[in-house]
């Protein structure tokens, strides 16, 4: 089967190399030449654990390559996905679908026999539609169909996201091109994960609203968290028990600094416009951003609480700047909001992360960088472990102590017993409990 990936990025490229690793003839398109000729020489520009061996593999294997010609990639392909961006639109948080739609244009020029074009990226309800309407008027003579197939992947596991899905999500009324994806699944139908046939729109805000609901649970918790502090009871013992009730579920219930990345905060964002274009409101979603947005200063006044004191002129230590760990990715990281309300608050902060500094430097100013999480925490008045990174996990306590100033370590990710950080003498300040 001839695959081709419209969009490097990292939907395209995780999908890309997975649907090649199945077997499937696969290419990757994309209009910046220097990252398709990166590609080319074996580079890979995204942080993705395992995805530059997995690319490596096939394209050596002659079944994965990179191209900035559309035109034959498209004309070769019986599946075209469509995985551009759909950032949100300045000014009005609709998504930005401009590029979708010139994806869209460009397809229908060059596609040759019956071709399933699907939307990968993540689009309002309705986008399927416009695809379709951009096609056929620019080619009324093309034979094609056009379905959504959201993906539902994780940064930082998006491969083991792709290869072992809990269900995949298919939107086509159209058997000649149902017929098409359950043949490009066809190796995960095998290993049991079961596609969902259904219609268009439905697949649409299907992963609008799960994206949600997974948003929901996190604030939920998060607020939760704030009533354990006040009342004296313990967040991971009231998620335990909650999570437990199979109806409700144990994921997603991690109390923290809310949730940022690439997805939760555009998505819900999106959900809401096509609310409002619909008139039909979204309270609860609403109120989830609202909740999630104050979430993030009301961390970085927790950590100049715990301090108790003056922070001006004071260093403080983040640990962990990425909006979660193994990805380089600071796109609505809660790290932002936390580190400039230290900053206004006059603290001067320190920080290190494993992967993401240099993203950091783009959007966070006069902070002062550090390859080593020791050497970040050097006279600081506070620790504060912001992202929870595995070697954050493991620190050396008793070097911790030693390069402390004030002994203060907020934990914004619950990753330490109390016991043991206060054994050291270190006053130790969680969330939710
Ligand atoms: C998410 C969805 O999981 C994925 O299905 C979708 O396609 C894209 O968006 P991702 O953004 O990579 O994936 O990260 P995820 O692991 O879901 O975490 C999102 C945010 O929620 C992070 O900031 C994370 O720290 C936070 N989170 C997650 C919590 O605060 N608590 C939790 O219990 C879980």
């Amino acid at each position: 089967m001839k695959i081709t990936m419209i969009g490097s990025g990292y939907v395209g490229l995780v999908s890309g190399a997975c649907f090649a690793d199945f077997g499937h003839d696969t290419v990757c398109v994309d209009l910046d030449e220097a990252k398709i000729s990166a590609l080319q020489n074996g580079q890979v520009p995204i942080y993705e654990p395992g995805l530059a061996d997995l690319i490596a593999r096939n394209a050596k294997a002659g079944r994965l390559s990179f191209t900035t010609d559309l035109g034959p990639a498209v004309a070769r392909a019986d599946i075209v996905f469509i995985a551009v961006g759909t950032p949100s639109r300045r000014g009005d948080g609709h998504a930005d679908l401009s590029f979708v739609a010139a994806a869209a244009e460009d397809i229908a020029r060059s596609i040759d026999g019956f071709t399933v074009v699907v939307t990968k990226s993540t689009v309002p309800v309705g986008t399927g539609d416009e695809v379709e309407r951009i096609i056929q008027s620019t080619r009324p003579d093309g034979d094609f169909a056009v379905v959504s197939n959201p993906e539902f992947l994780r940064e930082g596991a998006a491969i083991e996201d792709f290869k072992r899905p809990d269900r995949i999500v298919v939107g086509s009324e159209d058997e000649r091109a149902l017929a098409v994806m359950r043949e490009a699944y066809r190796p995960l139908s095998l290993n049991k994960s079961p596609i969902l046939e259904m219609d268009r729109r439905s697949a649409e805000l299907t992963k609008y609203a799960g994206n949600a609901f997974l948003a929901t649970k996190i604030t939920f918790i998060n607020e939760i968290a704030d009533l354990c502090e006040k009342t004296g009871a313990n967040v991971q013992h009231v998620a335990r028990g909650i999570g437990m009730d199979n109806r409700i579920g144990n994921k997603f219930l991690h109390a923290g600094p809310g949730y940022g990345g690439s997805c939760f905060p555009k998505d819900t964002l999106a959900l809401l416009k096509t609310a409002q274009d619909f008139e039909a409101p979204q309270d609860i979603v609403d109120a989830v951003v609202r909740s999630n947005e104050k979430r993030k200063r009301a961390m970085g006044r927790k950590v100049i609480q715990a301090i108790g004191h003056d922070v001006r002129g004071k260093i403080v230590t983040v640990l962990g700047l990425t909006f979660k760990p193994n990805t380089d990715d600071m796109r609505d990281s809660p790290a932002i909001g936390i580190v400039q309300t230290l900053q206004d608050a006059g603290a001067v902060v320190h920080a290190y992360d494993p992967a993401g500094a240099e993203n950091a430097r783009e959007v966070l100013e006069d902070v002062v960088y550090f390859d080593d999480p020791y050497a970040a925490m050097e006279e600081a008045e506070a620790l504060a472990i912001v992202t929870e990174w595995d070697e954050f996990r493991a620190l050396d306590l008793a070097k911790v102590q030693s390069k402390l100033k004030g002994m203060i370590v907020v934990d914004l990710r619950n990753i330490y017993d109390r016991e043991e950080i206060e054994m050291l003498g270190i006053k130790y300040v969680a969330v939710g409990r």
